[in-house]
């Protein structure tokens, strides 16, 4: 199947961000945590990045699964942001730790060689410039950094599509069935994520599978 680009990079309009922030993403976030959980068996301590924050549901699990960790989450839609500030205000502990950053990826004002672990989830489909994202991670990354990248994979056919539709977004509202058709025709396939990290530099980094329908670029950085 062809790709076809999302018809807009940010989700800055407040009705489609908040029926994302409703919408039940309970499996992929937990598989997110989960893996990230791997790259760190002891636990995580230090800074980490998440480009394209959304909601923020992914950094306020990460910051209450690891207490030492600080996190710069970045996305550059206000209406998200919004949201993600306000999840997190429930908890001032894990708040205390979170910091909510409006940039649009790639910007140059992100912090360089700075972080111990740089993490994005579902933002690669959305953005207008991969391998700019890829050189985002890159260059916002200490030496010997974790990355941890998950996104929705191009399924093979629309048969395909329409299969994971059924059997993953059931009784989801309308908007949230539109933007999960959307965004498996507009994800990437493993190949193609290759050819990003590649001419990024960063051909060193895993691409797998991850579920059957997330693929996940992962690893760390070389050690300097
Ligand atoms: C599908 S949502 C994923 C949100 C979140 N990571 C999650 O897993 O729930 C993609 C997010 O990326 C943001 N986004 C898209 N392109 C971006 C860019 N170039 N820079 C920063 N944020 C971007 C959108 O505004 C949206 O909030």
């Amino acid at each position: 199947m062809r790709r076809t680009p999302e018809p807009a990079e940010l989700m800055d309009d407040p009705a489609q961000a908040r029926a994302y922030a409703d919408a039940d993403f309970d499996a992929s976030n937990a598989l997110f945590v989960a893996l990230f959980g791997r790259l760190h068996p002891g636990g995580f301590r230090g800074r980490a990045l998440d480009l394209g924050c959304g909601p923020g549901d992914i950094p306020i699990r990460l910051a209450r699964a690891h207490p030492d960790a600080a996190i710069d989450a970045v996305d550059g839609a206000e209406a998200m942001l919004a949201i993600a500030r306000r999840a997190a205000a429930a908890e001032p502990q894990v708040a205390a730790r979170l910091r909510w950053l409006r940039a649009i990826v790639p910007d140059p004002a992100l912090e360089t060689g700075a972080y111990d672990a740089v993490l994005s989830n579902s933002l690669l489909h959305h953005v207008g410039d991969p391998v700019g994202l890829w050189r985002t991670v890159r260059d916002a990354a200490r030496p010997g950094a974790a990355v941890l990248a998950m996104d929705l994979a191009r399924p093979a056919d629309e048969g395909e599509v329409e299969r994971l539709l059924a059997l993953h977004a059931v009784g989801a509202p309308d908007l949230v069935l539109r933007d999960f058709r959307a965004s498996l025709h507009a994800a990437y396939r493993v190949e193609e994520v290759r050819e990003q990290l590649a001419a990024a530099g960063l051909a060193g980094l895993e691409v797998a599978m991850v579920s059957d329908r997330h693929l996940a670029v992962y690893g760390r950085l070389p050690a300097g």
